[in-house]
């Protein structure tokens, strides 16, 4: 027995070098972290259970057989963050660049059916230069194994992906179709085909930097949802990231514990200028309204008109998407929508509540947002919170103008409690356009046409920048004070608690992408 532990020992030896010291030292070098020493951070001490640490890949061609690296270049297994379970791979960079072949990729696969089967999250660390040339179709076989599985987990577990080293080639798409991704800074990168085939097929010269790293896919294409400094602090943002979520569609994110006080917050009084064409920070809002230090921003460099992200309210985990005067006057475009509408979705799938603030001034007009599709970008947004089911609540702090008041969670679209603070506009559009628009006769021909126009500006505003026509009509419940909003919007979630949706009976929706 003694001969044998010890053949198993070493063996575990071995399997924990992974390629060898030497290329352990050279990930150190890159300031990247090891598989091991990534899953070690990640899990809580002790708790990580490996599976296949033994597996070898079966390739001949090229002399192969010789290299043998015990686990084939990833390493997979389950363990507990916060004491709750989930499973995980990590692609080892050290064993022929984590490269994925036929064995490495069923050991990924393993994990994933496991994940769904037991109903845990899923945690993808990715650092591979993508397919295992050596092993040809093989390997992208292997590939497509891992891309159904992401679609059939899809709405059913949070699956997470990091990039923390290269991801090239089709191994983007697995990433792409998980729920997250996170990206580390100046180590990773992601891109369908490298620089040197840019250069052959468009002459355009870049760098992998430029063209896939952190900062581009976190403010250019939005592929990136959270980027971090370091391995450290990307495995750090995982666990923030998992702690406001399920551990699947049917269970809803354990409460903190919280009893209601009666929660007045006077600085939410002064946030909205008096002049409407003044800008402030949303997030001013979200802090005044949310438990302390809970919000958990997504996409926070992407399509920066809008914010999303998730927080704690009175315990509660719920999802925020709220319009940012900041940026652009907050108004709806292409990418703040689809940013929008992804979040929503994700929302919906895993029964996390929606808060949706609303200041926005309409659609960004213009050739290039037409062009670019604004009709059907928006609609997704429109589509993604008109289907959730999710306890669903509204607050308009000032604009809510034309189809944009519509799409932002109105009670047309199923929001289950609306409400507005006295500062709302809720109209087709601006005082100003809309005057200039209805009053054109009158204002060219009046004596002076600047002061007409001023006039019926004013008699316009008077009417209806403010939330009361809507509010008389019931599609605002209440009209309430900003210093009350905490106070009402943990009663209003509170009562929506066992909200129930019946819906008709069908595949599914055609979501317009
Ligand atoms: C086999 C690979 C490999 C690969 C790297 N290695 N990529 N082995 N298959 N895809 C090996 C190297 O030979 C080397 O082995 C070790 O990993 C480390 O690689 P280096 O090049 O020394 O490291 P570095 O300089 O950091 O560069 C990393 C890299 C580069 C940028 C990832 O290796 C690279 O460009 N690799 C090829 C990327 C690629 O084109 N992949 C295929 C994409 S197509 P030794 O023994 O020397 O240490 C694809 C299709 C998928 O993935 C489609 C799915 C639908």
């Amino acid at each position: 027995m003694d001969k044998k532990s010890k053949k198993l020992k070493e063996k575990i030896v071995q399997a924990h070098l992974g390629g060898g010291q030497k290329r352990i030292e050279q990930q150190h070098q890159k300031k990247k972290l090891t598989a091991r020493e990534r899953i070690n951070f990640l899990l809580d001490e002790g708790s990580f259970e490996e599976m296949g640490m033994l597996v070898t890949h079966r390739t001949t061609d090229f002399n192969m057989q010789k290299q043998q690296f015990l686990g084939d270049g990833v390493v997979t297994g389950y363990g507990t963050i916060d004491g709750r379970l989930v499973y995980v791979f990590a692609q080892d960079f050290t064993v022929f660049g984590g490269s994925l072949s036929e064995t490495h990729a069923e050991k990924i696969c393993k994990v994933m059916d496991a994940a769904l089967k037991v109903g845990v999250p899923c945690i993808g660390l990715n650092d591979s230069g993508g397919a295992r040339i050596q092993e040809g179709v093989r390997s992208l076989g292997g590939y497509a194994d891992i891309f159904y599985r992401n679609v059939q987990s899809s709405g059913v577990i949070p699956q997470i992906s990091a990039i923390m080293g290269p991801c090239a080639g089709g191994a983007v798409y697995s990433p792409a179709m998980t729920d997250f991704t996170f990206m580390v800074e100046n180590t990773s990168y992601m891109f369908v085909t490298g620089p040197n085939v840019v250069k052959t097929v468009t002459n355009e010269e870049v760098t992998s930097e430029e063209l896939g790293g952190a900062s581009a896919h976190s403010t250019k294409s939005g592929v990136a949802h959270i980027t971090s400094a370091n391995d450290f602090e990307c495995l750090k943002d995982i666990k923030k990231l998992l702690s406001y979520l399920p551990q699947n569609n049917k269970e809803i994110t354990k409460k903190l514990p919280y009893s209601f006080r009666d929660e007045i917050r006077d600085e939410l009084e002064n946030i909205v200028p008096d002049n409407a064409n003044k800008p402030y920070d949303m997030h001013k809002v979200i802090t005044g309204i949310i438990d302390n230090d809970s919000f958990f921003e997504i996409h926070k460099d992407y399509a920066e008109n809008i914010i999303v992200g998730f927080a704690r309210l009175g315990g509660r985990s719920i999802g925020i998407i709220a319009n940012q005067p900041l940026f652009l006057a907050g108004v709806l475009d292409v990418n703040s929508s689809k940013k929008a509408a992804r979040f929503a979705r994700f929302c919906d799938c895993f029964n996390i509540s929606l808060l949706v603030l609303v200041d926005v001034p309409g659609f960004l007009p213009g050739t290039d947002q037409e062009w670019n599709g604004i009709i059907v970008n928006g609609a997704k947004l429109l589509y993604a919170l008109s289907e959730a089911t999710v306890p669903r609540v509204t607050l308009i702090t000032r604009k809510a103008y034309g189809g944009a008041y519509d799409v932002m969670n109105s009670k047309h679209i199923g929001a289950d409690m609306n409400f507005a603070w006295p500062s709302a506009e809720i109209a087709v559009m601006g005082a100003k356009g809309a005057s200039e628009i209805i009053f054109k006769k009158e204002i060219k021909v009046a004596d002076n046409p600047e002061e007409k126009l001023a006039e019926k500006e004013k008699e316009y505003a008077e009417k209806f920048a403010n939330p009361f026509r809507a509010a008389e009509r019931g599609f605002i419940d209440e009209v309430i004070l900003p210093k009350d909003t905490r106070r009402k919007l943990l009663k209003a979630f509170s009562m929506l608690e066992n909200k129930e949706v019946h819906k008709p009976d069908r595949k599914h929706g055609n979501i317009p992408l």
